[in-house]
Order: structure tokens, then C-alpha cells, then sequence
């Protein structure tokens, strides 16, 4: 993959590499190719799994557990980052997602509201955790690039997307609230992505993924973004390229986002006699 220096001499921390499917496992292949040094963190949990670590060797990053809910944890994330990495944290990937609901099977109408709370606070309020530490902290530089990961089922309902709908908008939202406070504080930018069905532990958790994943893809004029192309919008997001965009959600989707039907699908229910005239 070609370098263009992007990220030369920034410092980050990238939250959420389980193995090598992760998002976060793309990006921070990606950031350490544009220049970047970077601490990888993920929950003790995860740690156990230990493919971490390999990535850890491949981009010459160090590996700190945090459960990105505690907030004693982070802030000692924190303090040990900027020591290791020798200053402020330049930019930030929050790529954490996790709901019982939905690893449970638990029907969307009968949620178990404890379970509600964890999707919540993991995946969405641990945003607002991360920045609410790092600026009691003051450890983000002028100008640094916080990103966190979407879904368009914060707009729209997908139907076995469940509980994870509110926390992306949840998520979303504290995009624009900490947007502002922070960008008034010290320019520091916050920006989600929206990201096409990818074949993650994440992704492939939710029931029929594989129906929503090729039914994106065949909605799309581009096809599905896969975890590269998200990375590389990543590059662009924590780079100096994009100083004036904060508190946007940026679809990474091929197009998805802006369409009614394509093509692909009418000949598809052509095809399969669904779509005669009456
Ligand atoms: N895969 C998709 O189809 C897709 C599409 C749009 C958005 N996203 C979002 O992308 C993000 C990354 O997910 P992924 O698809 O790479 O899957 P993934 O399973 O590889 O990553 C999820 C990560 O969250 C971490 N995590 C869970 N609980 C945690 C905790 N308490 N503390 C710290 N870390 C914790 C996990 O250990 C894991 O590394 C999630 O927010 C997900 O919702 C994924």
C-alpha cells in the first residue's frame, strides 16, 4: 500500500483490534504505513484472545488493557500513553461495539433492559467517557481527530439490528454534543463513519447478517465498502487534510445511504418471479 505520510509523527490510540477481521486491526495497519505511533487498547476480555499482540509487533505499538466503561481505566490509558508515545494524543479510533441483546438472541420487543444499559454504555456512552477523560486530561492536541464507527441503522430500522440502533444514535449524537464543546475547547474534532455490513466478530453477531450484507452490496453503486476502504477514510479523518470537519457522520457505504432501489435488486425479484405484474 502506497504512504503518503499522512499521519507522519502523530500520536494516537485505537481502541477496539480483536483479530485481524477488526476494523480497528485495518486501521491501524493503515496508520502505521501513513507514519503514525500508536497505542492498541482493547478489554482485558479481549486481551485473553491475544492476536493483539501480533499486531502490536507489526505496527511497533504497545498494547494497554482498558474496559473502555471504566473510567479509572482510561485515564490511566491515558497517562501512560502520552509517556510511552513522548506527548498528546494526536488521534483517537473508538471502534467498540458489543450488545447481549443481540448476542442473546433476545427478541428487539422483549429486551432485557440490565442488557439495554451494557449495549449503551459500551458502545455508545464509552464515546463520551473516552473524551470526558482526555479533556479533564488535556491530552488531545489542538486540532487532534477523534473517530468512532456507525451504523445507518441510527437513521433507519433494520430489523434485527435491535438494541444497537440506539446506541449508534446515542453514539452519533454525542458526536455533535462533544463536537461542540470540544472544538470550542481546543479544536480537537469528533466525526463518526458510517460503515457498510463487514465481516467482523461485531458484524457477523447480528442475526442474517449475511442477507444484510448482500443486500447492501447489491443496493450500492460501488458495492460495500469493506474494512480498508474504511480505514482509509480513517487516514483522511485524522489527518491535517481534514482540519475543518468535525461533527460529522460520514457514510462509508458505496452510496447505500442515498438509495431507494437499484437495478440489481428489481432484476433480482425478476428473476426469482417475485416481481410479476399482478
Ligand atoms: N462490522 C460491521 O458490519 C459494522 C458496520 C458498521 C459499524 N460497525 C462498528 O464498528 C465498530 C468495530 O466493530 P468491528 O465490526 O470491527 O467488530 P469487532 O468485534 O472486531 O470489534 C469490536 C470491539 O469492541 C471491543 N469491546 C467490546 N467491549 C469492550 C469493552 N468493554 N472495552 C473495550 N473494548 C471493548 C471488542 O473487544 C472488539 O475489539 C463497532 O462499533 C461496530 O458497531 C461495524
Amino acid at each position: 500500500m502506497e504512504s503518503y505520510n499522512l499521519l507522519k509523527g502523530k500520536r494516537g490510540i485505537i481502541f477496539g483490534a480483536l483479530d485481524e477481521n477488526s476494523i480497528a486491526w485495518k486501521v491501524a495497519l493503515r496508520a502505521k504505513n501513513e507514519g503514525a505511533k500508536f497505542v492498541l487498547s482493547n478489554s482485558p476480555l479481549a486481551l485473553r484472545k491475544k492476536d493483539i499482540f501480533d499486531l502490536a509487533k507489526q505496527t511497533d505499538a504497545q498494547v494497554i488493557a482498558a474496559d473502555i466503561t471504566e473510567i479509572s481505566e482510561l485515564e490511566d490509558l491515558f497517562e501512560e500513553s502520552m509517556q510511552l508515545l513522548g506527548g498528546k494524543i494526536d488521534f483517537i479510533l473508538h471502534s467498540v461495539g458489543m450488545s447481549p441483546n443481540v448476542r442473546k438472541n433476545i427478541p428487539y420487543t422483549d429486551l432485557d433492559y440490565d442488557y439495554l444499559n451494557k449495549t449503551l454504555d459500551v458502545s455508545a456512552i464509552s464515546l463520551h467517557k473516552v473524551l470526558a477523560v482526555a479533556k479533564k486530561l488535556d491530552a488531545i492536541s489542538e486540532s487532534g481527530s477523534v473517530v468512532t464507527l456507525s451504523y445507518i441503522a441510527a437513521q433507519r430500522t433494520f430489523s434485527s439490528y435491535s438494541d444497537m440502533a440506539h446506541a449508534k444514535s446515542v453514539l452519533e449524537s454525542i458526536v455533535r454534543q462533544f463536537g461542540y464543546h470540544y472544538g470550542v475547547a481546543k479544536k480537537v474534532r469528533i466525526n463518526s463513519i458510517s460503515q457498510s455490513p463487514t465481516k467482523t466478530t461485531a458484524g457477523t453477531g447480528v442475526s442474517g447478517f449475511n442477507a444484510f450484507f448482500n443486500y447492501a452490496d447489491s443496493m450500492s453503486p460501488l458495492g460495500n465498502a469493506d474494512a480498508d476502504s474504511c480505514a482509509n477514510t480513517c487516514m483522511f479523518l485524522f489527518s491535517d487534510l481534514s482540519k475543518m470537519i468535525t461533527m460529522q457522520n460520514i457514510y462509508n457505504d458505496g452510496g447505500f445511504s442515498s438509495m431507494g432501489i437499484s437495478n440489481k435488486l428489481i432484476n433480482q425479484y425478476i428473476d426469482c418471479g417475485c416481481g410479476d405484474e399482478e
